[in-house]
């Protein structure tokens, strides 16, 4: 009786270590997509070389790489586009010099950030926003109306990086989304 008993507990053991060894795997496949949606919150990558970027000139640039929807890959796709100013001249050395980045996603309901037609301010066409080169919203746009959105654009975090290999210096930027439509600055998680 008693050894009935053991290899009735012993069979249901294994079963249960066997069933297990096959879910595992099969839970880790359904878990995928919310593991890479958390690595996203922060993607960095050089975006040009530094000396690509005229002092005072914004320039746009954009973010490549693969994208995962749910269990589907897509390669090379666009990420994200940042515009980048240089803020320092060539009299400065690389090390120290300065560059800011910001999202070209509108904080009031997401669109593209261009520039005007002056090509001295950024723009929303969407409705009517406008921005300094620093970023901060211009209070009402040349007809007299109010700036619709409620903050300055989104800075990003920029740092000028030297190669290892080639010494060259380039623009690294960490790129992240941001809730739109609210005064704060909060992060998509
Ligand atoms: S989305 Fe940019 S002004 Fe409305």
């Amino acid at each position: 009786m008693e050894r009935r008993r053991f290899l009735t507990w012993l069979c249901r053991t294994i079963a249960a270590l066997l069933s297990a060894v096959v879910a595992l795997p099969g839970i880790a496949f359904i878990l995928a997509p919310l593991q890479q949606r958390r690595k996203e919150s922060a993607l960095v990558q050089r975006l040009c070389l530094l000396d690509d970027l005229a002092p005072g000139v914004p320039q746009e640039q954009v973010l490549t790489g693969n994208r995962r929807d749910a269990w589907t890959l897509y390669p090379r796709e666009t990420l994200g586009r940042v515009w980048l100013v240089r803020r320092s001249g060539p009299e400065m050395e690389p090390a120290k010099a300065q560059v800011d980045a910001y999202s070209t996603i509108c904080p009031h309901l997401g669109c593209e950030i261009g520039l005007d037609s002056s090509g001295k301010e950024f723009y929303c066409p969407c409705h009517k926003a406008h921005f300094f080169f620093s970023g901060e919203l211009i209070p009402t746009n040349p007809q007299g109306e109010k700036n619709p959105s409620p903050r300055a654009m989104d800075s990003l975090k920029c740092h000028v990086v030297q190669d290892d290999d080639s010494g060259e210096w380039w623009i690294e930027v960490a790129y992240q989304k941001f809730e739109m439509g609210t005064d704060k600055k909060i992060a998509k998680g």
